[in-house]
């Protein structure tokens, strides 16, 4: 039967270029899994957008003198063009300042309201008397009442991870100009969080099959207590509040980006001209994933959440697969120190699937995970390269030179070719469980080892050696490795689809590799192979010492 599954990818704030912590975050393991079920003929919809509300938006549009919207669409357009190269597929990447974002944004807030989730209340905001604005929360900067962190924000602690209100904050000062704000008090609505504490303390104990850090997280958070929390702000730039009184106050940043999920599948519909095609995604059995960095998790396990159950009939979140961080030549990565390897900039000079390869052999789904330089070549010239790619390229030559350009008849099969032969579905079978099962890290390790076990296998049958006294054996010998090759494309295809596209047509199947599904793909015999090319290319070494010694240096985006 067929499965729906929804894919939602954390929004990312439309106020910079994207960088490796972002595509091994979320973008690349819901890539992954998107590709993974659409092979297996599941109906998938994955969608995201640029948040371009929000102080991160505003501070950027200070800094370069522009407009928040020149800013927010100089990005985006930015982001569409890294999908495109990076092969992330989406069905659909829109942005949160839509009007039919802000239509379903006002429908939810409308719906809470009226069933008492939302109500207004007077809350004290900071306000600076030497800027002479109220400060938003990431303007705000303190030291942490838990962990006694210095440099906490106004609305989260970087380093305990914990949600915070300004108020809270000691030794309280503007970011902008280092003095202290005082608090006035202005009014807000705010959201009933404390009501669904009880439903979501149920509903999480439920959900076993999630990460233990997601899990660890949000029990955390449940523990602790849920406090209400204010949606709207005084500020000029975001989604209006659907009440008079309210024209000079917009929604909170967190508060609609998270409808985005919602609000991009009826957009998605809309242009499938079904405007109730989103329905299957989000009632009944259909699933709900969530790609999401860490730092999002309070959001899509607990705020999103309620939010849904307030609002009624949608499904929750089925999971949330959130990974931990990825960490830049063993330090935190830093934007603001240009200590990151940006994404645009990356696809200017190298190959999309060697990216693809590294992130996902080493992606910090269970633990962070360090991405350096030196490894990215060494992965990239010993394993892609050396592992996989020269196993291609030789079986393929081989054959091309020695069979007349096509697949060889095997004849009988010998035990140890029955044996790799065994190994390839056990191979594909267990890539498919580890995948559903959002374990890319081992899944990719499993498939390569495949390619492994296929080089020690040509070792030992030396069909160049074969070709000369017993051709039939030869035959056999190349037969096998081929149908190795295919069952390769196939399984590495979520991981690498550029190279597992063009695999598929060098061995001579016809049309594209989607269009086979997920089983292994025997190749006829006979059939015609096209003229072999290599899929990837060795890096010179000093391209680490290049790179790396970028690192850190004046940000000339
Ligand atoms: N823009 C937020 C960030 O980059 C993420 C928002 S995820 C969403 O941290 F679902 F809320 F949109
Ligand atoms: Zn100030």
């Amino acid at each position: 039967m067929k499965e729906r599954i929804l894919i939602g990818v954390a929004w990312p704030y439309a106020n910079g270029p994207l960088h490796l912590g972002h595509i091994a975050g979320a973008y690349l393991p819901a890539d992954i899994f998107a590709r993974y079920h659409r092979l297996k003929g599941n109906e998938v919809l994955m969608v995201s957008g640029s948040d371009q509300h929000g102080t991160p938006i505003l501070i950027r549009a200070g800094q370069e003198s522009r407009s928040p919207q020149e800013i927010v669409s100089k990005y985006h357009q930015q982001f569409l063009d890294c999908w495109q190269k990076l092969g992330i597929s989406f069905d659909l990447f829109t942005t949160t300042g839509t009007q039919n974002h802000a239509q379903v944004v006002h429908d939810i807030f409308l719906t809470l309201l009226n069933k008492g989730y939302l109500y207004k209340d007077r809350a004290l905001q900071a306000y600076c008397p030497e800027c002479r604005r109220f400060l938003p929360d990431r303007y705000l900067e303190g030291v942490c009442p838990y962990c006694g962190f210095s440099e906490a924000r106004g609305d989260e602690c970087d380093h305990c991870g914990r949600p915070l209100n300004p108020s809270e904050l000691k030794d309280l000062h503007c970011v902008l100009c280092g003095s202290s704000p005082r608090f006035e008090s202005s009014e807000h609505f705010f959201l009933r969080l404390s009501a669904f504490q009880d439903r979501l303390k149920e509903w999480v104990a439920t959900q076993s099959h999630w990460r233990k850090n997601v899990a660890g997280t949000t029990w955390k958070f449940l523990n602790e207590g849920l406090k209400d929390r204010a949606i709207t702000r005084d500020m000029n730039w975001g989604v209006s509040v659907p009440q008079s009184g309210f024209e000079e106050k917009r929604i909170y940043v967190w508060f609609e980006a998270v409808i985005g999920y919602l609000s991009a599948s009826k957009e998605w519909a809309k242009l499938h001209h079904d405007e109730q095609a989103w329905k299957c995604f989000w009632e009944g059995d259909a699933k709900s994933f969530y790609f999401v960095g860490k730092d999002n998790i309070f959001f899509h396990t607990i705020v999103w959440p309620a939010m849904l159950m307030g609002y009624g009939g949608l499904n929750l979140p089925y999971d949330v697969p959130a990974n931990e961080f990825l960490t830049i030549e063993g330090k935190r990565l830093s934007t603001s120190r240009n200590w990151a390897v940006w994404l645009p900039d990356y696809l200017e000079r190298y190959d999309p699937d060697s990216l693809r390869y590294i992130l996902s052999v080493n992606m910090p789904d269970t633990a962070d995970s360090d991405f350096s330089w030196r490894e990215f070549v060494r992965r990239n010239n010993n394993e892609l390269v050396a592992t996989y790619g020269n196993l291609v390229h030789r079986v393929l030559s081989f054959a091309y030179r020695n069979f007349d350009g096509a697949v060889p008849s095997p004849g009988e099969l010998d035990s140890q070719s029955e044996a790799l032969f065994h190994k390839m579905e056990i191979m594909l079978n267990e890539v498919g469980k580890l995948l559903y099962h959002c374990k890319f890290k081992e899944a990719i390790k499993e498939a390569m080892s495949l390619a492994q076990e296929t080089n020690r296998y040509l070792d030992d049958q030396a069909p160049w050696r074969t070709i000369k006294e017993n051709r039939q054996a030869s035959a056999r010998s190349i037969y096998t490795a081929i149908s190795s090759l295919s069952a390769l494309k196939t399984a590495l295809y979520p991981f690498l689809p550029f190279s597992s596209e063009k695999l598929h047509s060098l061995l001579g199947f016809e049309g594209s590799l989607i269009d086979n599904g997920w089983r292994f793909q025997l190749p006829a015999e006979g059939q015609k192979l096209c003229q072999p090319q290599p899929l990837f290319s060795k890096l010179d070494e000093d391209v680490a010492d290049r790179e790396s010694s970028q690192l850190g240096s004046i940000c000339n985006w």
